[in-house]
């Protein structure tokens, strides 16, 4: 299956990369802008079966203020891309997020719970889902949450385990928040898990799936967790915060968990993030 990887030098494409393997048509923002109508007409020649689409704006604090520029990627973008899918008859894959939720449920979001995005970021990456969903003839719309992975995320120069281990070697003081819960996610897991769901004989239905880790924490016992794993745990002092301390310009979803209902359905089971944590933090030890 011939299959197009848009952002395929960022955090999670790179390990779309990796995975789809001689599949993959790595594409970088080099090689097309989705922003530009003209430019996404090499897909056109392309001919990919299958798009995935992860290119994104996504620093979630700057968003508030570059309100233009992350809609034009997270959801102009959507839209060119959804178009061109529909020339070539592809499907488009778009990647979307946890923060599309308002965080008032108070437990795990389903696929079909109603989004309620409370910040620029994720009413951009909404608008990118709507328009996927309703320009495009052949979609799947990803949604993952709190990425980390090799290549750390391009946009935000990185992810908060490489920040927090960064802060620890350097002696810096660590406070991390302690009220605000998410489903700490692999980027190699939801590569792995999106070419599983790809290669499925019987194609599952278009529409929305969650791909997450399994479980859910808020980022102060993820921080915890990351020394845990390193043996680092009795040394460090991590003080636990509110978000409102921070002062940050947008505001976050305050439980952004979400299941994989869908793929469970399908009986496809994501790991726990622990798990995924602890081989993620064992590969970069072994410098893999
Ligand atoms: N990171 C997270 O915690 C998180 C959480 C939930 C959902 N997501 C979603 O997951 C997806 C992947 O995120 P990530 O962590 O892998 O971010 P990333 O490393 O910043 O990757 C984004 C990619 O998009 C490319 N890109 C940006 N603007 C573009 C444009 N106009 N045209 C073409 N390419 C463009 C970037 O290329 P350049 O850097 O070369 O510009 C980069 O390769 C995104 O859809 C994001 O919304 C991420």
């Amino acid at each position: 299956m011939k299959l197009a990887i848009i952002g395929a030098n960022g955090q999670l494409g790179s390990d779309l990369v990796k995975v789809f393997g001689e599949d993959a048509i790595p594409l970088t923002r080099r090689d097309m802008d989705v922003t530009d109508a003209t430019s996404v007409k090499i897909l056109n020649e392309l001919k990919p079966e299958v798009i995935i689409n992860t290119a994104a704006y996504v620093r979630v604090d700057d968003a508030e203020v570059e309100v233009e520029k992350a809609f034009q990627v997270n959801a102009i973008g959507a839209l060119n891309i959804a178009k061109v899918c529909n020339e070539i008859n592809a499907v488009n894959v778009y990647i979307s997020t946890d923060y599309v939720f308002d965080g008032a449920k108070g437990e795990p979001y389903e696929e079909d719970d109603v989004p309620n995005p409370i910040n620029v970021y994720g009413l951009s990456k909404y608008a990118g889902e709507i328009l996927t969903r309703n320009y495009s003839e052949k979609y799947y719309m990803i949604r993952v949450a709190s990425l980390y992975g090799k290549a750390g995320a391009r946009g935000k120069g990185g992810n908060f385990v490489d920040s927090v281990i960064q802060k620890a070697r350097a002696g810096e003081e660590l406070k991390v928040v302690d009220d605000q819960f998410m489903c700490p996610t692999y980027t190699k897991d939801v590569a792995v898990m999106l070419k599983r769901f790809l290669d499925l004989d019987i194609k599952p239905k278009f529409g929305v799936y969650h791909i997450v880790n399994e479980g859910y924490c808020n980022w102060y016992a993820f921080t915890r967790e990351i020394f845990n794993v390193l043996g680092w745990d009795a040394k460090i002092q991590i003080a636990p915060i509110r978000s409102s301390e921070l002062k940050m310009l947008a505001r976050k979803p305050v439980f952004s968990a979400l299941t994989n209902k869908k793929l469970d359905d399908l009986g496809l089971r994501m790991r726990d993030w622990k798990g995924a944590l602890k081989d993620h933090l064992m590969e970069e030890k072994m410098g893999r």
